[in-house]
Order: structure tokens, then C-alpha cells, then sequence
């Protein structure tokens, strides 16, 4: 995984994946995203960190979080955003990625794309002097997972040793929680049916790390003992509509329903990185039960990204912030 070296060469900044944002910068997102969403509570109509900034949004397959909380999140802090279709640009097709990149570069300020293959992505990073976010690959969905530790870091749960178990697909969301493995501690399980792991390269670079311990296993009921967190996702991710009746047959045993949330801790939190069907990847009495926290998640989302723009658009801001609250910190006085 490579994705973010030429980025960081040229001293532009992507977000395509946790690779280049270590477990420090990580909890300082966090604690960013938490002002922000405090800002937003409160009300401050003065506080435009995107004021002047434009922000150019290729979505290649379907989206409704993504492109709500964006595009909300964009507005909200006085940029612009502009979101194309993959298909009708013809990303790679009417014109080389190349091209688009570089097109895009010089009217904007950031791209933001959900694409197909994770290699466009890569190659849209590489040629454009803009920064460029994932929102979801075929390979990851970085900007979901963000949002969904970050969940668990505003209520206080986050810690080194918490049990995340993920419940279904290899697919691109556990490949995130995966690569954030790589970069926070916690204890990561994934129960997928044979076949069905994840990422092997993300995978071996996680364990590489050496930081959290993590678990493929194949059994959800051993995976789900003593969980802090059971998440899940669809069983047919977006592009894979053909393998549908195969996958609920093999996926079946591979629901978080009410026995298998018995066998978590009774603190347990119910994830959810949405869309999601009831009755399929997990039930409608969970789903919609006392222990699920699947709506503020995808809140979250919205505040979790506008702290990344800025991160990656004004970083004089960003700093700013961080710099007062260290010092707040230290004098004890506040804390967000
Ligand atoms: N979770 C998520 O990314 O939702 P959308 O596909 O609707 O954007
Ligand atoms: N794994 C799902 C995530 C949707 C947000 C998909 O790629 O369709």
C-alpha cells in the first residue's frame, strides 16, 4: 500500500487510507471532530475554516451518508461543493484519469471520490496537486471508519484493550477497521465465512505493526464472546449484486441478532456502517434496540469529515485549535 507516498513527497495531503495518519494524529482528529460538533450545537455563524475552498465530489456508485454529510459538512464551513457522476465524467473512459485529475486541480480545492477500483483512486492522487480523500474503494472505506472510532472515542470507550468484533464481510469496511489496527491499539476480530477474509496485504501490514492484536475467525458466536462492539455491514457490498444469492445462503449463520448479542458483554454497542438489512446482515429487534448506536455513527460522520477538511484545506486553523487546547489543557482549565 503505497497509495500516499508521492502526496506526501510533494507536501500535499491525501486521506485514501490510514496510512499516513499515525495513532496521535488520529485522537487529534478526534478531539477536533469533538469541537466541531460542539460548534455546531452551539451555533457560531463566524466560523467558515472553508471559506473560499471548493470541493469537487466524483461519485462512481450509490451514496447517501457520504454525499449528505459532504456536502452538508462543506456548506456548513463556508466552502462549495460540486458533485459529479463517475459515469457521466467517464472517470478513466471519456477521459484519462490523468487528465481529470489535473482538469480538476485547477478549479478546486479538494477531491473527494467514491470509485471502484482503489488503484483510480491512487492514480487520481498521484496526478492531482489537490488533496484527495477516499470516500470508499472497493478496497476501503477509510472515512466510515474514522467516523465510527471516533463514535466510541466520544463516549468514552475507546481504550487499548476493547473488543471490536466485526461480523460478516471481509469486505472494504473491515479492511479499514484493519488498517486502523495498524495505527491505534484495540483488540480486532473479524468473523467472516471461509472465503470471505479480507485484504491479505492490509492485513499483513496491520499485524506488522505489532500494536493491536488481531483475529480472523469463523465462528461468530467464539467471535462474539465478550465483545465490547459488534459491527456489521451488508453481506453484498455495492458491485457484487450478481454473487447476492450465494452470499445470503453462506453469510446466513453470520447475523448479529439477539442470541449472538447474548454472548457479548452486556455493555455492548451495536455498529452499523448502513445501509443495512433487516433480517440479512443483522436483525430489526437489534437494529433497532437499546444497545445500537448505528444513528449517531452516521451523525458522526458529518463532523468527523468536516474535521478532516479541515485538517487537509486550513491547516493553520487545525494547528491553531490544537496548539489552544494543549495549553487549555495544561492550565486544566477546559476540555472538550
Ligand atoms: N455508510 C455509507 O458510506 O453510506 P452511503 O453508502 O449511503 O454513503
Ligand atoms: N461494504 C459496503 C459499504 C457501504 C457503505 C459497500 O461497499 O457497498
Amino acid at each position: 500500500m503505497e497509495e500516499v507516498q508521492v502526496k506526501q513527497e510533494c507536501g500535499k495531503r491525501d486521506f485514501l487510507g490510514f496510512s499516513h495518519l499515525d495513532g496521535g494524529k488520529i485522537i487529534e482528529l478526534f478531539d477536533y471532530s469533538l469541537f466541531i460538533k460542539k460548534k455546531r450545537k452551539e451555533g457560531d455563524p463566524g466560523f467558515l475554516p472553508l471559506r473560499d475552498k471548493t470541493v469537487a465530489m466524483i461519485f462512481s456508485k450509490p451514496s447517501l451518508r457520504t454525499r449528505v454529510s459532504f456536502e452538508l459538512g462543506i456548506h456548513e464551513l463556508g466552502g462549495y461543493s460540486i458533485t459529479l457522476d463517475g459515469q457521466s465524467i467517464g472517470l478513466g473512459t471519456r477521459e484519462s484519469v490523468e487528465d481529470v485529475a489535473r482538469l480538476l486541480s485547477r478549479y478546486n480545492s479538494a477531491i473527494v471520490a467514491r470509485l471502484h477500483e482503489h488503484a483510480i483512486i491512487e492514480g487520481v492522487a498521484k496526478h492531482a496537486s489537490i488533496p484527495v480523500v477516499n470516500a470508499l474503494t472497493d478496497l476501503s472505506h477509510p472515512c466510515q471508519v474514522l467516523a465510527d472510532a471516533f463514535t466510541l472515542y466520544e463516549r468514552s470507550l475507546w481504550h487499548e484493550n476493547i473488543k471490536v468484533v466485526f461480523v460478516g464481510d471481509g469486505n472494504n469496511v473491515a479492511n479499514s477497521w484493519i488498517e486502523l489496527a495498524g495505527r491505534l491499539p484495540f483488540h480486532f476480530v473479524l468473523a467472516c465465512p471461509e472465503g470471505y477474509t479480507p485484504n491479505q496485504g492490509l492485513l499483513d501490514a496491520a499485524r506488522e505493526k505489532g500494536i493491536s492484536r488481531i483475529e480472523i475467525l469463523h465462528d461468530p458466536v467464539e467471535a462474539a464472546t465478550d465483545a465490547d462492539v459488534l459491527y456489521t455491514d451488508v453481506w453484498t457490498s455495492m458491485g457484487q449484486e450478481q454473487e447476492k444469492q450465494e452470499r445470503l445462503r453462506k453469510f446466513a449463520p453470520f447475523q448479529i441478532n439477539s442470541a449472538l448479542l447474548a454472548k457479548a458483554k452486556p455493555t455492548a454497542v451495536v455498529m452499523h456502517c448502513m445501509p443495512a438489512h433487516r433480517g440479512e446482515e443483522i436483525s430489526a429487534e437489534v437494529m433497532d434496540g437499546p444497545q445500537s448506536i448505528i444513528l449517531d455513527e452516521a451523525e458522526n460522520r458529518l463532523h468527523v469529515q468536516k474535521a478532516l477538511l479541515v485538517k487537509l484545506l486550513n491547516h493553520d486553523e487545525y494547528r491553531k485549535f490544537h496548539l489552544t487546547h494543549r495549553l487549555l489543557n495544561a492550565s486544566k482549565k477546559i476540555r472538550y
